[in-house]
């Protein structure tokens, strides 16, 4: 039966989307999917660990369950895709599903390499599908509300730019043995890299120069494990940048960005879970976000309802109804800080400044006098 894009009520049908990959974070999407975002529909998860997709399908009413996302990629009743496996398959899944006719929603970073990410970006345009990567952060109402402000040139012209992450820890990192090398650059700090990209907007990142360690779990040191880093960024209008992470932040999660510049300065980032004040005789405390779920809660939610959105824009042909104000972060997004991360990986091979790979000539270092 063809699938039907309008039901009898008037309205357009709900966009179909195929989780695949149902860890923590694809876990996380597909209740978001199923239970927050409007007019979207969890139709599939694909996971090799079919047992706990199963567990994760009955608990959001998901009638199909597979054990190979080529089962997704081939049904015609899905509109779209959620790819939030292990960050070694993503390109070849953006490749595929574009390939296929999906439209694609990919958890950062989306590839691994350069090479195998403009295949895959190359597939995506060759289809025509709609593509988003999952900087979540930009949803994030306070982000939005600096980077309005930036766009009205609250802060002037940008000269010193800051994003950090700290992941919540005890002081110990489990598993740190099986953390896949360089995971603080790809999977961390690329979602620093994409705030100061968005905040810093018509600049290009044009060097970097990366200083990391194991401070948190030293013991892992000589395996090549890092949970700390520091980047310094030049970008291609005279401004500089610092973004840092840290794997074990003792109070919970905390995520920040800030522009200083020639008028003033924005600063985002929320370092209390509420409002809400405890005054004592010790002194004045308040709760803290304790993991990425809590803080980004609503941010997860409203990227994904960007997205649906967009696909039930293109799927129906009707204009999409998102704000005229853009937050998407696509597929240049995609590639520009993961060209920062893969010269990051550079900087601390070579303990030494490198050049972001992929720049037009003219944005080489030293032109530090453009836009
Ligand atoms: N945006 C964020 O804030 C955020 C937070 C955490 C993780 N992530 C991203 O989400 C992605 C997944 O991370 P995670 O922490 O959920 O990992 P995870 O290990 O918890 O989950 C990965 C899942 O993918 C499944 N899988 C393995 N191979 C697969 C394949 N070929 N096809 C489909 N599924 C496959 C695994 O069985 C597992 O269930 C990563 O890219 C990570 O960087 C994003």
């Amino acid at each position: 039966m063809a699938y039907i894009t309008q039901n009898f009520s008037g309205l357009p049908a709900p966009v179909r989307i195929g989780l695949i990959g149902s860890g923590w974070m694809g876990a996380f999407h597909a209740e978001s999917i199923a239970r927050r975002v409007p007019g979207a529909v969890l139709a599939a998860i694909a996971d090799p660990n079919v047992e706990s997709a199963e567990a994760l399908a009955r608990s959001l009413g998901t009638a199909k369950v597979t054990g190979n996302a080529e089962d997704i990629l081939a049904d015609p009743e899905i509109d779209a895709v959620v790819i939030a496996s292990p960050v070694r398959f993503h390109s070849s899944l953006i490749a595929q599903a574009a390939a296929a006719g999906k439209h694609v929603f990919c958890e950062k970073p989306a590839g691994q390499g350069l090479e195998e990410l403009d295949a895959a970006l190359a597939a995506v345009e060759a289809a025509g599908v709609h593509f988003q990567i999952g900087f979540n952060r930009r949803y994030a109402d306070d982000f939005q509300a600096a980077k309005k402000d930036l766009a009205a040139g609250v802060a002037g012209t940008p000269q010193l730019l800051r994003s950090l992450t700290r992941d919540p820890g005890n002081g110990s990192i489990p598993h740190a043995a099986r953390v896949p090398a360089w995971t603080i650059f790809l999977e961390t700090l690329i979602h620093d890299f994409d705030t100061l990209n968005w905040f810093n907007q018509g600049a290009e990142p044009v060097e970097v120069y990366a200083v990391a360690d194991a401070l948190v779990e030293p013991g892992l040191r000589d395996q090549g494990f890092l949970d700390t880093a520091v980047v310094t960024i030049r970008y291609s209008n005279g401004a500089v940048a610092v973004a840092e992470a840290n794997f074990s932040a003792l109070y919970g999660y905390d995520i920040r960005g800030e522009v200083f510049g020639s008028k003033g300065m924005v600063q985002a980032g929320r370092a209390t879970e509420t409002a809400a004040r405890r005054y004592t005789a010790e002194g004045m405390s308040a709760d803290t976000p304790r993991l990425n779920v809590e803080l980004f809660r609503q941010a997860y939610t409203d990227e994904l309802a960007d997205f649906a959105d967009a696909v039930r824009a293109q799927r129906d042909g009707v204009p999409s109804s998102s704000s005229a104000f853009t937050l998407t972060p696509g597929a240049a997004d995609a590639r520009r800080a993961l060209a920062m991360a893969l010269a990051c990986i550079e900087s601390v091979k070579q303990n030494a400044p490198v050049a972001v790979p992929g720049l037009a000539a003219s944005a080489a270092v030293g032109g530090r006098a453009g836009a």
